[in-house]
């Protein structure tokens, strides 16, 4: 499963390059599948989702050729409704997608089954909601749901009682190539969902409003292939930006998305970080920083796959701190490793209480899940002596030529498999 070894201290300077957005990356490889044609995607990051995405697209008779660093040429000819295996997509919450893409291509989808990170149970009700707005018929048998759509997929009113980016991915994705108008209220409004309403219309898609509460997909017949590159990956230079602060560094973030992380830097701006921003960059440094009160919630608020890396920076204040997590109520299982390397929080709800002036000291952890994994790695940074973290594979599903950039920047770490 992997470990780094991390001998903390060093101060993480220079500048890192922010890969394509896994988020954006994992959708639109699975809504290639509605389309025909030669599909070049760029900045597509060499993390284990999207190999496994690859691998699925495979498995459907899909060919997908590397054909330059971070560049995808998918050829969806090949085309089948063949069996995915179960292992593929219980390993990812994106394989959820498959359900979209499989009734817009073939009428139906067998016994879905999604994984991703553990925050507790993560169900799919809303996006059989969806289908079910656009005329699909959901069965449950023995081997689990099953979702068809006989007389295929037709335009309807999809309304999200709560804000819900896969669900929202795809209701877009399905509609693309519904008969009629879909109108989708409450949707979600990440950046990566404008991204793949992008893709989609590059591929001759009508959609119109991603990035609103309401987007509206006009169905067309057939989308062809397209040339595209996906959005920069806002979560991993939120990653780094913490780097540059818990070691006391000076971190430029390149190819940064500066306006979809401004929640996220309002807050370390109160907290006395000093950055200066410009279009496409960030740089970031601090002498000491202030407690904050953070509260995570869709976009554009504070993201939830930011709030372990922040933990560990209000670990580091000189005071108490609070997160308040609505997005995942169960995202705390990333706490039992890091009170190992020195945390003090606690837990009420969703609420925890995060206590500063921590010094983190090395020890051996495992990582918990994505970006939990990613906070650890943060206090090892900054920790005194030696720390292992453990099952980095979790790591490795969203940050791409991690210890190679961690290296790059002067942190001492290798990896061990
Ligand atoms: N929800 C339901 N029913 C559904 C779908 C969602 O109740 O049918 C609930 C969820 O349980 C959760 C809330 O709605 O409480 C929001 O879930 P959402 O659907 O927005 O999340 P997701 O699509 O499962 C994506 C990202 C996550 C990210 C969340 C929130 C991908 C592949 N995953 O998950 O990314 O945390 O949106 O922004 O896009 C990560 O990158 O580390 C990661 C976990």
């Amino acid at each position: 499963m992997g470990s780094y070894i991390i001998n903390g201290g060093a101060a993480l300077k220079g500048s890192v390059t922010v890969q394509g957005s896994k988020n954006s990356s994992v959708a639109v490889l699975i809504a290639s599948l509605i389309t025909d044609g030669i599909t070049i995607l760029r900045d597509i990051p060499d993390i284990s989702d999207v190999n496994d995405c690859i691998a699925i697209l495979c498995s459907l008779g899909c060919t997908v050729e590397k054909i330059d660093k971070n560049v995808l040429k998918i050829n969806t000819s090949g085309i089948g409704d063949g069996k995915i295996p179960v292992e593929l997509t219980r390993k990812m919450r994106a394989s959820s997608y498959l359900i979209g893409a499989m009734l817009s291509r073939f009428g139906k989808c067998e016994s879905i089954i999604s994984g991703g990170c553990d925050f507790g149970s993560r169900p799919l009700d809303l996006h059989i909601l969806a289908m079910e707005a656009l005329g699909a018929v959901c069965l449950t048998t023995e081997s689990g749901q099953t979702l068809s759509a006989p007389h295929s997929l037709r335009g309807g009113e999809i309304v999200f009682p709560i804000k819900t980016v896969g669900a929202t991915i795809n209701s877009m994705i399905a509609a693309a190539k519904a008969a009629g108008t879909t109108v989708i209220k409450g949707a979600a409004r990440e950046p990566h969902i404008r991204d793949v309403a992008d893709y989609l219309n590059l591929c001759g898609a009508d959609i119109r409003g991603a990035g609103s509460d309401t987007i509206i997909v006009h169905g067309v017949s057939k989308l062809h292939g397209c040339d595209f590159t996906v959005c920069p990956d806002m979560i991993e230079a939120g990653t780094f930006i913490t780097y540059s602060l818990l070691t006391g560094g000076d971190i430029t973030c390149l190819n940064a998305p500066v306006n979809q992380l401004s929640s996220f830097l309002n807050v370390i701006d109160q907290m006395g970080a000093k950055l200066i921003t410009k279009e496409n960059s960030v740089k970031v440094t601090s002498s000491s920083l202030s407690p904050a009160c953070v509260h995570t919630a869709p976009y554009p608020g504070f993201p939830t796959d930011l709030h372990p890396q922040t933990a560990v920076l209000m670990a580091s204040a000189n005071g108490i701190s609070t997160i308040c997590e609505t997005v995942f109520k169960n995202r705390f299982h990333y706490l039992e490793p890091l009170r190992a390397l020195g945390l003090t929080a606690t837990e009420s709800g969703c609420r925890l209480t995060i206590y500063g002036n921590t010094s983190f000291t090395g020890g051996e952890v495992r990582a918990t899940d994505l970006r939990g994994g990613a906070a650890l790695v943060g206090a090892a940074l900054c920790a005194h002596g030696k720390s292992v973290i453990n099952d980095t594979v979790y790591i490795e599903r969203g940050y791409s030529e991690f210890v190679g950039k961690l290296r790059a920047l002067g942190a001492e770490i290798t990896e061990r498999e």
